[in-house]
């Protein structure tokens, strides 16, 4: 696959076709994600909740992202990688924001990287870019402001919240993001954004006028336990397909089925008597 890049979008935008967009968290999904030739993999800080078992994602650290991210490209071969800045990793200081965008990158090998927040976070956006850090945006629904929204909650539903969602859109482009994710807001204003910023737009949770869709890897291939938020769809049913191959471990163990003699390596020259003569001999 012909590798994707910042400026693979800007035509897609144009005339498209749409601009997909996956979480991955490790090897073996980047693989899958390159196979299926999606444009986008993201080491999404969702892998907090995802694939740690956390409420949400506040405390993914800088060196879990890293972590997160190498085993990622290590698979991943085309589509964009974009990593996560996670919770208060961009926002203490822009100093601290570069020297972990630029660890992100240098040890995880991201090649851009994700911060959630509104016209609060354009100068850090503006430094970011400034210092040749590629910045995706993530606006609306911004899983970090989990306690300050009360619960994880549709954003932009009244005039206000919509027009300052607009205004976080126009303030991140202007300060250089490269893109920008959508969530959960209601669709005509996904809409009005994407009509309204230079910049493609992802959208998860935020209806089909975006320029791209993102969803979450476990929630696509039906890997989720809990149940799915309105806007996502499981394509697949991989949690079954498990179950059913874990149950069939298990019960082929039991019955004595497994390992087959195709399954087993051939007798070597050492016999088991020879084995405990051997044993003695020491013993003694
Ligand atoms: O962390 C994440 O997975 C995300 C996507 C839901 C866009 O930010």
């Amino acid at each position: 696959m012909k590798q994707v890049t910042i400026d693979t979008f800007p035509s897609r935008k144009r005339s498209g076709p749409p601009i997909t967009m996956v979480t991955a968290y490790d090897a073996p999904t980047a693989r899958l994600v390159t196979q299926a030739g999606i444009d986008v993999a993201l080491v999404g800080d969702s892998l907090g909740m995802v694939v740690q078992g956390m409420e949400n994602t506040l405390s993914v650290t800088v060196d879990e992202m890293i972590y997160h991210t190498r085993m990622v490209a290590r698979g991943l071969e085309g589509p964009l990688l974009v990593t996560d800045m996670p919770f208060m990793s961009y926002t203490v200081s822009k100093e601290e924001a570069l020297r972990n965008a630029g660890r992100l990158i240098k040890e995880g090998g991201c090649h851009a990287v994700k911060l959630e927040g509104g016209t609060e976070i354009a100068p850090v956006v503006r430094y970011l870019s400034g210092a040749m850090v590629p910045v995706m945006g993530h606006i609306g629904m911004k899983p970090m402001n989990v306690h300050s929204m009360g619960g994880f909650k549709v954003q932009g539903r009244d005039a206000a919240s919509a027009e300052a969602i607009l205004n976080d859109a126009r303030a991140l482009s202007e300060a250089g993001v490269f893109a920008l994710v959508l969530e959960a807001i209601p669709a005509n204003l996904a809409r009005t954004i994407s009509q309204t910023v230079p910049v493609p737009t992802f959208g998860i949770g935020a209806g089909p006028h975006t320029d791209g869709q993102v969803l979450v890897f476990h929630d696509l291939v039906g890997w989720t336990s809990a149940p799915l938020p309105r806007f996502a769809r499981a394509f697949g049913n991989v949690a079954d397909v498990a179950r059913v191959a874990l149950a069939a471990f298990r019960d082929s163990v039991a019955d004595g089925s497994f390992p087959a003699p195709g399954e087993s390596y051939p007798d070597g020259p050492v016999t088991l008597p020879k084995l405990d003569r051997l044993k003695t001999k020491r013993k003694g």
